[in-house]
């Protein structure tokens, strides 16, 4: 920023003022806050069962739903509780004192879990708003096209749904597979590159399917579009952006790592960050053919409108507007507990109980899994079928017996497990017995 360059705290500062002043007279009577119970033990990254204490969550029922909207651990939940406390105390005072530390200690934190820069993630409050900013930012023409599959979730079938009626670009899906189970990474790959046209400019697809569980050879989709693209124009080339939340705290693998354009994600499932919160991470040539929808509120948005610098925030800058920002400062403590526990021992750990679940429910009569059983394509997610029951009567028979479960949203509709850092080897073997009585 130049000399003339204009405090955001100062600006953000009166206007946070005012309306703190109102919020007090209305707040008056309110209780103080509870602060939430300390956790027994300090975490030892190396104990699964240290690990687990971290967490608030019930441990009479075995919680393989955990991954639908996050319970934080302990680190977590005591950020949140700070920045709450601070900002309940003194509204304007400890956001002076805290915003810029804690945004950038936060993108540096995303920085070195997602790979390359921090400054290359833009902040949201979950998945599906990250999806709808990027799909409906994304800069295209009429007669672009976008390739989806049939097998992605309606976030993404909807931004792209939304995005097509509003200015006329195609949105052609296709299927990738038959059957999940048999489905091949060579034959995801292959189908996937066949549909390519010369009017793809986004290939808009899903890290592992919530559907079925099946984990997606992002990183051989980037390789073929890599081929793809070779000789195309930079604004001519097909995006690879990738719904990534159940990936996301749960596979071995960084945004550089998948070679994709975009990864767009929540931070309130398998990361185990607060609620309401999400991100977009994308390559520093993919954000320059995204235009906001939302001002930020960065330095150089305010100082470029009061003319005070003429240059334009990047467009990596996230949504402006005051947050719920003690869940959003509070992602930096997700991310170190991730790196605390190191992701390979994470993606690990979620590959080990859910081979083991897999591998139960194939034995029993009466069940079939839809997952694939190989961990190259697949994650944490286990679905699967009751011949005896529907999926919403499972989850119910299950819940009773203390194992939390999910449906699929999607038709046809699954029994979903999610196997995970808060569930173990003695819940999932509960899990089975569980399925092999209803079954
Ligand atoms: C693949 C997929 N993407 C996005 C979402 C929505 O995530 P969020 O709640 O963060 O918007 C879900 C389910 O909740 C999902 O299964």
């Amino acid at each position: 920023m130049g000399e003339l360059s204009v405090s955001r705290r100062g600006l953000l500062g009166g206007l946070t003022a005012t309306a703190a002043l109102g919020a007090l007279s209305a707040c008056d009577a309110d209780p103080v806050m509870e602060v939430p119970k300390p956790t027994p033990g300090p975490l030892d990254p190396g104990d699964w069962d240290s690990v687990r204490r971290q967490f608030l969550l019930d441990t009479a029922k075995a919680q393989f739903a955990a991954f639908v909207f996050a319970s934080p651990p302990a680190g977590v939940r005591a950020a949140i509780a700070r920045h709450r406390e601070g900002l309940d105390q003194d509204t304007v005072g400890y956001l002076h004192a805290q915003e810029e530390n804690a945004r950038q200690r936060l993108h540096l934190a995303a920085g070195k879990y997602l790979g390359g820069s921090g400054d290359h993630v833009y902040f949201t409050d979950s998945t599906t708003m990250g999806l709808g900013l990027l799909y409906g930012g994304i800069a295209l023409r009429p007669g672009d096209e976008v390739l989806t599959t049939e097998h992605d979730f309606y976030s993404t079938h909807e931004s792209l749904r939304l995005r097509a009626a509003r200015d006329g670009v195609t949105v052609r899906k296709v299927r990738l597979f038959a059957d999940p189970a048999t489905a091949s990474a060579d034959q995801i790959v292959q189908t996937l590159a066949k549909s390519l046209t010369p009017a793809t400019r986004v290939v808009a697809v899903t890290w592992v399917h919530s559907s079925t569980g099946l984990r997606m050879p992002i990183r051989a989709i980037a390789d073929a579009l890599a081929t793809h693209n070779r000789d195309l124009a930079p604004d001519r080339r097909a995006l690879l952006c990738v719904d990534g939340v159940h990936g996301f705290g749960a596979v071995d693998a960084s945004a550089v790592d998948l070679g994709c354009d975009f990864l767009v994600s929540g931070c309130h499932k398998w990361l185990f960050g607060p609620r309401g919160t999400g991100l977009v991470w994308g390559r520093p040539e993919a954000w320059a053919r995204f235009r906001p929808a939302i001002p930020t509120f960065e330095q150089a948005g305010f100082a470029n409108w009061l003319g005070f610098d003429p240059a334009l925030p990047a467009p990596s800058a996230s949504p402006g507007g005051y947050h719920n920002f003690e869940h959003l400062w509070a992602v930096e403590q997700a991310f170190d507990f991730h790196a605390a526990l190191t992701r390979s021992r994470v993606a690990q750990r979620t590959t080990e109980l859910s081979t083991r679940l897999k591998e139960g429910l194939a034995g029993i009569d009466g069940v079939t899994v839809i997952t694939p059983r190989s961990a190259e394509l697949s994650a944490g997610l286990v679905c699967c079928e009751l011949k005896s029951m529907s999926p919403a009567a499972a989850v119910s028979a299950l819940a009773a017996k203390d194992i939390i479960t999910s449906t699929t949203p999607y038709n046809p509709s699954y029994l979903r497990f999610g196997t995970s850092i808060v569930t173990n080897e003695a819940e999932v073997d509960r899990a089975l017995a569980a399925v092999r009585e209803i079954s």
